[in-house]
């Protein structure tokens, strides 16, 4: 497996690349903006293609580089359900998986230090972003915070993971690196209390300045969505135009999303199913999507959960010489609050 944690120094934060093998998928957790160019230059190096980019929450101290990342790689942006972002290719809850080839983190969801953070749990080791941290939690005087919360999701679920468990935290102000469960349980300090009232005592009069960035960092790090205008354009289809356009026998329309997903949210009646992963080899000329296009004539419609991967979908084709490709704005999100048809 590939694993490295990078270091940001202005804002001590630590960044996870994961991968299964050299020239595989690859993953990465908490982006800095200002370090895009040395991930790519990694992600080059190790012949790595990044699918998917995860913020662990909404950042207060740094410029997350997933939209970024997302432009510049078209990999899908991935967030907990409560992140008060504009759209993110995904969104996960407790339970759910971020699967890539060969590599599979069970999401945590640990609430406190905000109220959209999650941890990430793969095989050995969890990455905790600011809940847990090196002989420290995460404030929990912003951003919906909670030291109840936070209590709970330390307690009842990090800790609750087996001993020897690596902890892979977000940040680290002193250079520690990594530490573990029965480590975390044992030495640190915000830890050593013996009921909930008396850890939100603690966690209540830390008495710390905000965070130097949070007037900007936060505003920035909500608007990372691709754009979609709302009247829809050539490309992108308002929920109306779409329902309009696959009465047309010529239309096709490709669901990006992935099982789990499609599991989950339901289907528009009569859809084919295409990866967004595997998106780049069907627009070839080889592929599926461009013989349906090319040699039957067939309009493209994508759409997965948000519109997000799907508006990259169309610049891909259009890029492949699929010139009349279109997608659903908002996704089977905005289609399902349409009350428009699913698949039974
Ligand atoms: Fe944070």
């Amino acid at each position: 497996m590939i694993f490295r944690q990078l270091f940001e120094p202005v804002s001590s934060t630590y960044t996870y690349v994961l991968a299964s093998r050299q020239g595989g998928e690859a993953l990465i957790i908490d982006p800095v903006l200002e370090r895009i160019d040395s991930y790519l230059e990694l992600f080059n190096r190790l012949e790595l293609r990044l699918v998917k980019a995860v913020d662990t929450h909404v950042h207060a101290d740094h410029f997350t580089g997933l939209g970024a990342l997302r432009d510049r790689t078209k990999c899908s942006t991935v967030m907990g359900r409560e992140s008060a972002v504009d759209t993110v290719s995904m969104r996960v809850v407790d339970g759910d998986s971020i699967d890539i080839e060969g590599v599979r983190l069970d999401v945590i969801y640990t609430p406190g230090h905000t109220d959209d953070s999650y941890s990430f749990r793969l095989a050995d080791r969890v990455f905790t972003g600011d809940t847990l941290l090196i002989r420290g939690t995460g404030r929990t005087d912003f951003q919906n915070g909670s030291a109840e919360q936070s209590y709970d999701s330390i307690f009842n679920k990090l800790l609750k993971l087996p001993d020897e468990t690596l902890v892979f935290p977000a940040h680290d102000y002193k250079g520690e690196t990594v530490s573990t469960i029965a480590e975390e349980r044992a030495f640190n300090p915000r830890l050593q209390v013996g009921s909930v009232a008396e850890y939100a005592d603690v966690m209540n009069n830390l008495g710390l300045a905000n965070p130097k960035m949070i007037d900007v960092a936060v505003p920035a790090n909500v608007t990372i969505g691709v754009a979609q205008s709302a009247e829809g354009d050539d490309w992108g289809l308002t929920i109306d135009q779409a329902r309009a356009w696959i009465k047309n026998p010529d239309v096709i329309l490709i669901d990006l999303r992935e099982e789990a997903e499609r599991r989950k949210e339901g289907v528009i009646p009569g859809t084919l199913q295409v990866p967004y992963v595997s998106l780049n080899d069907q627009v070839l000329p080889s592929g599926v999507l461009n013989q349906l296009a090319h040699g039957s004539n067939k309009h493209l419609l994508f759409y997965c959960a948000y519109g997000e991967r799907s508006a990259l979908a169309v610049e891909t084709a259009r890029n492949s010489g699929l010139g009349d490709a279109a997608h659903i704005m908002g996704g089977i999100d905005a289609w399902k609050r349409a009350g428009a048809l699913l698949e039974d």
